[in-house]
């Protein structure tokens, strides 16, 4: 008997599948954004859009979760006020069944823990006045700031002092036409902007399944404008969407990195910086279409877009992907605009249902939020980072990474004893098969 002989493979001549090291990132280059590579649960000790006003309406109390943290959010006299929504008896969340004495406290559903709204402090307990617990121990509150119809939260560690808050402007978009000096913006008018006296925002939320930074890069990844295509919006308005975008030169991003200001990156599209790709010969691909549609995306921590000129005419629009978890994040869709006069504001709100929300916050973004799904697997277990195989218009994200890393103001553990921390905890398998995916709300308990 012959003795088994192990087959003989042939070499392959060229081997395609395999990782080329021109276009993956050495451990020198990841190592410039390990800390973002470190922030799946989000960057804290930022300002991050809570709910819209219109959402929280006087004495209404909603529970949150932003980076792993629950957050109870109660508007009293107008004002809304915000503290974790984990009670330190027993860890149950206050939003699920708001239990409110008087405009002062919060207590818990439970047992009767109750706190100070604007300290977080335990002044109470219902049925244990005199426990010696009572003004020792509490609960973190978080600064809040309510802005043209946004209601925002400086999610923070729970030993960031008071003092070193930032102002909500270091967390948003650079504002023109302050900046239009230092970018130009010859093919538009000055975008507008949430601070802007008159502003008016509208726009949704909802959740999507993925990490927050998947979701981020694809705001402005300058190649991905290939899966909007077919977009009603784009077709009906006949718009010329390039194949890709490509960097024509050093200088196609500018840093923003100001001291008492937003930290981000600015592209600087449809300028000969970067090179619109109209045709791919190989593939006999062409752009058709008679509307150029000029925008521009730039992207600030702790992961805010702002498109310029979009998605059209004095119209911005923001998005923020702001952690839930380190596999859901809130995605929000908001357009801004300047209505000084009650008849343009009704203008803008006819138009926002009519054509905007349906055809671009739906419709076009609805694309992005697959592409993001389809990404996250890929991530999600740390090996995406050193597998991806980078173009030249990758340079958006790369940098995003490293802007970010240099510049974020701490980085969220890892959620504890919260929705998410445990994947596959019997609640949340429970809840999945009941239909109701992982999310952003507190489900309020039905009495
Ligand atoms: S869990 Fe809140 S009072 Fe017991
Ligand atoms: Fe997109």
């Amino acid at each position: 008997m012959n003795e088994a002989v192990p087959p003989k493979r042939r070499a392959a001549r060229t081997r395609v599948n395999t990782i080329s090291n021109s276009r993956t990132n050495d451990q020198k280059t990841q190592s410039q954004y390990q800390p973002y590579k470190d922030a799946a649960w989000g960057f804290i000790n930022h300002w991050y859009p809570a709910l819209f006003s219109g959402e929280l309406a006087e004495d209404q109390v909603e529970g949150i979760q932003i980076c792993g943290i629950p957050i109870v959010l109660r508007r009293v006299d107008g004002r809304v006020l915000a503290l974790k929504d984990q009670c330190v008896h027993r860890g149950v969340r206050l939003s699920a069944k708001p239990m409110c004495f008087n405009k002062k406290t919060i207590s818990c559903w439970y047992h009767g823990f109750t706190f100070d709204l604007e300290t977080g402090g335990l002044t109470t307990i219902v049925g244990n006045p005199d426990d010696k617990l009572i003004g020792t121990t509490g609960i973190t509150t978080y600064p809040v700031e309510e802005i043209s119809g946004m209601i925002f939260v400086f999610v923070r560690e729970d030993d960031f002092p008071d003092e070193d808050v930032p102002p909500l402007a270091s967390d948003l978009p650079v504002r023109f036409p302050q900046s239009s000096e230092r970018f130009p913006h010859p093919l538009w008018p000055a975008a507008p902007g949430l601070m802007d006296e008159n502003a008016v925002a509208l726009g949704m939320h909802r959740t999507g399944d993925c990490n927050w930074r998947i979701a981020c890069e694809n705001g402005f990844d300058n190649a991905h404008i290939l899966v909007h295509q077919d977009n009603t919006i784009v077709q009906a308005m006949n718009w010329v969407l390039p194949l890709g975008i490509r960097p024509a030169s050093d200088d196609c991003i500018t840093l923003i990195e100001d001291e008492n200001g937003p930290k981000g990156l600015m592209q600087w599209l449809f300028t000969d910086r970067w090179e619109p790709i109209l045709e791919n010969k190989e593939l006999d691909a062409k752009v058709e279409g008679l509307n150029g549609r000029f925008y521009r995306t730039s992207v600030v921590l702790p992961g805010v877009l702002m498109v310029e000129n979009w998605p059209e005419e004095h119209i911005v629009q923001y998005e923020w992907y702001v952690p839930i978890t380190d596999d859901t994040y809130e995605y929000w869709e908001v357009l801004v605009k300047v209505c000084p006069t009650e008849e343009e504001r009704k203008k803008f709100e006819y138009r926002y249902e009519r054509v905007f929300k349906p055809l671009c916050l739906h419709g076009f973004n609805d694309c992005d939020l697959y592409a993001r799904e389809a990404m996250h697997e890929f991530y999600a277990d740390g090996t995406g980072w050193d597998n991806e195989q980078l173009v030249a218009t990758d340079v958006s994200p790369i940098t995003w990474r490293k802007v970010a890393s240099r510049y974020n103001r701490g980085i969220a553990k890892p959620g504890k004893g919260v929705d998410g921390a445990t994947k596959t905890s019997s609640i949340r398998l429970r809840r999945i098969s009941d239909g109701d995916a992982p999310g952003y709300r507190v489900k309020k308990i039905e009495d």
